[in-house]
């Protein structure tokens, strides 16, 4: 359903063009009707025309509202783009936490040995 566009296609919608989009996440948006009425002002918008924002967009915190707003301005998909790599931390991250869960082993063990000569010792004394 969503229309792929190129890198070309993108730059050429800048600032100078009839319809200007920039892109967000790999996402390509309108801004010609939108400009107008952006919060942060039109200036910035066409700044980032032809161009990709996803950074500029992020750095601002834009809101839940921002985010459902783009939906509406939805042109197409940037053609080759690859999101950043976040899975790769995530399994990372497991491997991590399963190698540290294992090392607990010996040290239960050995609270366990102490608490058995404890009680062997006091059982002793009380004698
Ligand atoms: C089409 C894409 C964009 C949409 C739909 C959008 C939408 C909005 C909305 C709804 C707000 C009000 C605050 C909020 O709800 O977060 C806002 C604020 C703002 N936006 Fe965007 N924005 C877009 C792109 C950008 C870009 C690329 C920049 C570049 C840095 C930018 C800069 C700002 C700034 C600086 C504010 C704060 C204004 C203030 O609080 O005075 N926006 N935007």
């Amino acid at each position: 359903m969503s229309r792929i566009i190129t890198k070309k296609e993108l730059e050429e919608h800048d600032e100078n063009h009839k319809d200007q989009w920039i892109a967000v996440d790999g996402k390509v948006y309108t801004i010609t009707e939108y400009k107008h009425e952006h919060p942060g002002g039109e200036d910035i918008l066409l700044e980032h025309a032809g161009a990709d924002a996803s950074e500029a967009f992020e750095n601002v915190g834009h809101s839940k509202d921002a985010r459902n707003k783009l939906k509406s301005l939805l042109v197409g998909e940037l053609e080759g783009y690859k999101s950043s790599g976040a899975k790769d931390e995530v399994s990372s991250s497991t491997t991590t936490s399963a190698s540290s869960g294992s090392s607990v082993m010996p040290i239960i063990v050995g609270l366990v040995a102490v608490v058995i000569a404890a009680g062997v010792y006091f059982t002793k004394i009380a004698q």
